[in-house]
């Protein structure tokens, strides 16, 4: 999986991938990114990437030239899609995460100042994702949350293939609680059942316990929840409680 992106500030993205299961991945060539300056594609001699927004207001635009021109210098596979991160995107989730795994090349392009010319939007973005309802200085880190959350998921990433199916919102439900040694600390037990090596036990009490956490946490994930009929009566006993 190989991820390019556009971006006024590529320094940003140093460090990000030269730590722990990033550096590892790429390392490993199971993911790669390519980072495009988008001032590298003006031809003015002050690399101006922006400029005033027609019709007054405050901020700056950014013009659409450069992006065009670096976004078509990009080697591209058919069907990659090309992404613009801003506020107005739809939300990142990770059904969106997954979504976008299943190709094998993403274009993000981080938006900057008030905005990006409506242009770059109308005829060269296939999608747009905003990463939560607030708005960021630009799309720089709303690009490595996406990143992140979709490398995480590319086969052999995460060293173990399991792992990323017992997330958190995988299924609509927010994750267990988990627990390692020591079984006792500072007068806290780790629960009796995760000792007990009875692994029907423990799923069960897993899976109640993602239930509990998401009912008290995000309880408006469990309407879109895949729950079992035993599960949704567990609901209905707890909401009652
Ligand atoms: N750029 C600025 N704010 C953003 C957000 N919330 N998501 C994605 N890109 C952004």
């Amino acid at each position: 999986m190989h991820i390019d992106v556009l971006t006024l500030f590529p320094e940003m993205f140093e460090g990000i991938f030269d730590l722990s299961i990033m550096k590892r991945a790429i390392d490993q060539k199971l993911v790669g990114i390519g980072l495009h300056n988008i001032r590298d594609y003006t031809h003015d001699k002050h690399h101006t990437a922006d400029d005033y927004p027609y019709g007054g207001g405050a901020g700056m635009v950014l013009k659409p030239e450069p992006i065009f021109e670096a976004v078509e210098s990009i080697e591209k596979k058919a069907g990659t899609p090309i992404i613009l991160l801003s506020p107005q995107g739809r939300l990142f989730t990770q059904r969106v995460a997954q979504e976008l795994a299943s190709h094998s090349q993403l274009i993000l392009i981080c938006g900057h100042y008030e905005g990006v010319d409506e242009r770059v939007r109308e005829h060269l973005t296939s999608d747009e994702i905003s990463i939560g309802d607030y708005v960021l200085s630009g799309g720089e880190l709303a690009a490595m949350v996406v990143i992140d959350g979709v490398f995480r998921l590319v086969p052999g990433v995460l060293g173990s293939e399991a792992s990323p199916l017992d997330d958190s919102h995988v299924g609509g439900l927010l994750e267990y609680p988990q627990y390692t040694r020591p079984p006792q600390y500072r007068g806290w037990p780790v629960p009796e059942v995760l000792l007990s090596g009875n692994h029907a036990q423990i799923s069960r009490w897993r899976r109640e316990q993602a239930i509990r956490r998401t009912l008290e946490q995000r309880p408006e994930l469990l309407t879109r929840a895949e729950l079992s009929s035993e599960e949704e009566h567990l609901v209905e006993r707890l909401r009652q409680t």
